[in-house]
C-alpha cells in the first residue's frame, strides 16, 4: 500500500478544511441521509467532521498506516477493505463519500460499480480534480512531470460523470471548488498562493505527486523555486495570485443529482 509508506504523517498536514467540510455538508443535506461510507478515509478527517454532524459513518480505508492515526469517534466504524471489494452488506449505506481518493484506485469502474452495490439507490459524492486543467498551474513549471502523472491518474471529468451518469442512471452535477488561500488540507494545490509551503519537507510528505517524483527532478524543482522567491522572479511572474482570497485551481464536487 503506498499509503503505508508515504502516509505516516498524513495527519499532521492533512487535517480537514472547514470550507470543503461545509461544502459537502451543504451538498449532502438535501439528501436526507443517515449512514455515509467514506471510501478511501485516509485518517478520517472528513469522516470524524460528519460524525460530529449528526452522520453514522462507514470510514473505508485499506492503509493500516492511515487508519491508526484516525482520531476515534463513537459514530464512525472503519473498516479495512479496498474500494473495489467492500466488506459490506448490499444496501447498507445511503451515501458514499470519495474525497481526494478515486485517482488511487486501481480500478475505478470496478470500485464505482462495489460502491453503487453499497449505496444501492443513494447518491455519491466525490471531490476531485479536473486533470485537463493541470498544465496551467504555475508549480507545473518547476516540476513538470506533475501533468502526466496527473493526467495519467485523474480521471476526465467527462468520463467520470458519464460512468456515473451511467450506472446510478441519473444526471450528475460538477460544482467548481475555488480553493482557498490558507486551505487547511495540504494537498498538492495548497501553495497556489503561498509557494514557500513546497519548500517544506512535511508539507511535501502529505501529497502523493512528491512521494512519486524522481530524485533530479524535486531537488531541481525546489532549487529553482527557492531561486526565484529570493530573486522576486516568482512574485513578477505569479505574485497576483497573492492578492486573491480564493483561486480555481480546477478542484471538482461531482456528485449524483437527486
Ligand atoms: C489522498 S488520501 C485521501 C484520504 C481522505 N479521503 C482525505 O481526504 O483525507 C487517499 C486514500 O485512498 C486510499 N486508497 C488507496 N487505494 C485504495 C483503494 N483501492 N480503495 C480504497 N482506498 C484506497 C489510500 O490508502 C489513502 O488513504
Amino acid at each position: 500500500m503506498l499509503y503505508d509508506t508515504i502516509g505516516k504523517t498524513y495527519a499532521q498536514t492533512r487535517q480537514s478544511d472547514p470550507r470543503i467540510a461545509a461544502k459537502l455538508l451543504e451538498i449532502l443535506k438535501p439528501f436526507q441521509a443517515s449512514t455515509i461510507v467514506d471510501i478511501g478515509a485516509g485518517t478520517g478527517s472528513y469522516a470524524l467532521y460528519l460524525a460530529e454532524h449528526g452522520y453514522q459513518v462507514l470510514a473505508v480505508e485499506p492503509s493500516t498506516v492511515m487508519r491508526h492515526q484516525a482520531i476515534a469517534h463513537p459514530a464512525v466504524r472503519w473498516i479495512d477493505a479496498k474500494a473495489e471489494h467492500l466488506s459490506l452488506p448490499s444496501h447498507s449505506a445511503d451515501v458514499a463519500i470519495i474525497i481526494l481518493a478515486l485517482h488511487h484506485f486501481p480500478d475505478y469502474s470496478q470500485a464505482l460499480q462495489e460502491i453503487h452495490r453499497v449505496t444501492g439507490s443513494g447518491q455519491m459524492v466525490i471531490f476531485t480534480y479536473d486533470p485537463d486543467l493541470i498544465s496551467s498551474f504555475w508549480l507545473t513549471e518547476y516540476f513538470p512531470s506533475f501533468i502526466a502523472d496527473v493526467q495519467s491518474t485523474f480521471l476526465p471529468i467527462t468520463t467520470l460523470t458519464a460512468e456515473m451518469a451511467t450506472i446510478k442512471d441519473r444526471a450528475v452535477n460538477i460544482v467548481p471548488f475555488p480553493l482557498p488561500h490558507d486551505l487547511s488540507d495540504s494537498f498538492a494545490a495548497v501553495g497556489w498562493a503561498r509557494p514557500e509551503l513546497y519548500l517544506k519537507h512535511n508539507i511535501r510528505n502529505g501529497i502523493s505527486s512528491f512521494a512519486k517524483l524522481n530524485e533530479n527532478e524535486l531537488e531541481q524543482g525546489l532549487s529553482n523555486l527557492r531561486k526565484d522567491l529570493e530573486t522576486g522572479i516568482w512574485d513578477q511572474k505569479h505574485g497576483y495570485l497573492r492578492q486573491h482570497t480564493f483561486y480555481d485551481v480546477g478542484y471538482r464536487f461531482v456528485f449524483t443529482a437527486q
